[in-house]
């Protein structure tokens, strides 16, 4: 029998991020020495009061509120408000099976085309694909390190006729590892509020801010049209265990009830033992600040080193803020590529596999244009629970440092130059 599958699905490709992963995964264990630099995950473990706390409540079978555990709901709110000023309660918290599930489902329910700055991550256009959703990618600039500016979204605000518009901001942002200025986001909220836009405001990087300033999120400035999410995936290393959440202000309340029936009627809640097992990581921050400052530390240090030896080489390459990507590009050399057959980043991600083993994701997967030479880099090929250890005093990095903490960093860059010569 010949199944009939939905359009807009059958019609997906497999995430690029996790096609990429399972072919540098597939080519290294046929013995390729591969410098994964495709796949951001953080390569830490989790901290151990949440370990301890997932294995003491292994014994919890029972479903719990769609909404979540009501602990945790509590918690997370006091953790983000303490941390980013924001006034968030209990009521607002809705935890989910991850926020990349939240955001699906919030960009399922609201109406209204989606908006998202390119680059951007990449689930966010498939998720709008699957809602048969008009998607919107907003030119920005690399002189701005990528980030948003209020004139550009204004631009394309006046031109979307639908009274009620979507935004999602990333911020600290995958894949460039920006982070948004205080300034910056006050002048975003006004051409949100301006123009009906609602911004889901996805913050899973919060807790790696590494830049100068201390993060702030949009909702310290557009508070009534934004829902912020986040989770345990990228501070706590804890991607797998599935647990992320979506704070809706008292001012869209309105969403709450449509969106718990969506809940009830697809995932029901997230597992009992991992709702547990989060709890230390928000109820008990001071069990875990240590760990999770000094893996938002090893970021910063492999984004610095990554951002130094790619300047030396000669790409353009913002200078990572939080998160842990950077977004390199190779208009530099775009002579020797052109002339090497390459014109466009999907070929440029593919030649660099093929010929130096260095695993990347092109800048077209992030909604940038076909023809822009540009990659994505995650930054976190290297032993986590070794370097946690061995992460030396800040003063004393070094180059021969680095390169000793992030051996194969550092020879994804000796072979992405030598290929340049
Ligand atoms: C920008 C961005 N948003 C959301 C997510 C999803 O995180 P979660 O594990 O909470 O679903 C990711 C994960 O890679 C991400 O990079």
């Amino acid at each position: 029998m010949q199944p009939v599958i939905n359009d807009q699905i059958s019609t997906l490709k497999e995430s690029a991020t996790l096609f990429i992963n399972q072919r540098a995964i597939k080519l290294r264990s046929e013995g390729q020495n591969i410098c994964h630099l495709g796949f951001g995950e953080s390569p830490f473990p989790v901290p151990e009061p949440m370990q301890i706390a997932l294995r003491e409540n292994a014994h919890r079978k029972q479903y719990i509120s769609g909404y979540g555990l009501p602990e945790l709901r509590k918690a997370v709110a006091g953790l983000f408000n303490n941390k980013f000023g924001y006034n968030y309660s209990f009521e607002n918290i809705f935890i989910g099976p991850g926020s990349k599930e939240l955001i699906f489902q919030l960009v399922y329910l609201l109406e209204g085309p989606l908006m998202v700055p390119a680059p951007s991550w990449v689930s966010y256009g498939p998720q709008a694909k699957i809602r048969s959703k008009t998607f919107i990618t907003i030119p920005t600039d690399r002189k701005n390190c990528y980030r948003l500016q209020a004139e550009e979204l204004e631009k394309t605000c006046t031109r979307q006729k639908s009274p009620q518009k979507l935004l999602i901001l990333n911020n600290p942002n995958n894949p460039t590892g920006s982070v948004h200025s205080p300034d910056e986001l006050q002048d975003l909220a006004e051409v949100c509020r301006k123009h009906g836009v609602i911004v889901i405001s996805d913050e899973i990087y919060a807790l790696t801010n590494f830049g100068d300033q201390p993060f702030s999120g949009i909702a310290n400035f557009f508070a009534e049209g934004t829902i912020t999410t986040s989770g345990i995936s990228k501070a706590y290393s804890a991607g797998g265990w599935r647990l992320g959440f979506a704070m809706i202000p008292n001012e869209l309340a309105e969403i709450v009830p449509p969106l718990s029936a969506f809940v009830s009627e697809t995932f029901s809640c997230v597992s009992a033992p991992v709702q547990y097992g989060a709890l230390p990581g928000f109820e008990n921050y001071e069990s875990v600040r240590n760990h999770v400052e000094r893996c938002r530390d090893i970021h910063a240090a492999a984004g610095h080193f990554l951002h130094q030896r790619f300047t030396e080489i000669g790409l353009n390459c913002p200078k990572p803020q939080g998160a842990f990507y950077l977004f390199p590009d190779f208009e530099n050399f775009s002579d020797i590529l052109n002339s090497r057959g390459i014109n466009t980043s999907e070929e440029l991600s593919k030649r660099l596999l093929e010929d130096t083993g260095v695993a990347l994701l092109p800048g077209s997967d992030f909604y940038m244009p076909d023809d822009f030479l540009g990659v994505r880099v995650a930054s976190v090929d290297y032993d986590g629970a070794q370097v946690l250890r061995d992460f030396p005093a800040k003063d004393q990095l070094t180059p021969e440092v680095y390169t000793s903490l992030f051996p194969i960093l550092a020879e994804a860059c000796e072979r992405i130059e030598e290929w340049l010569r």
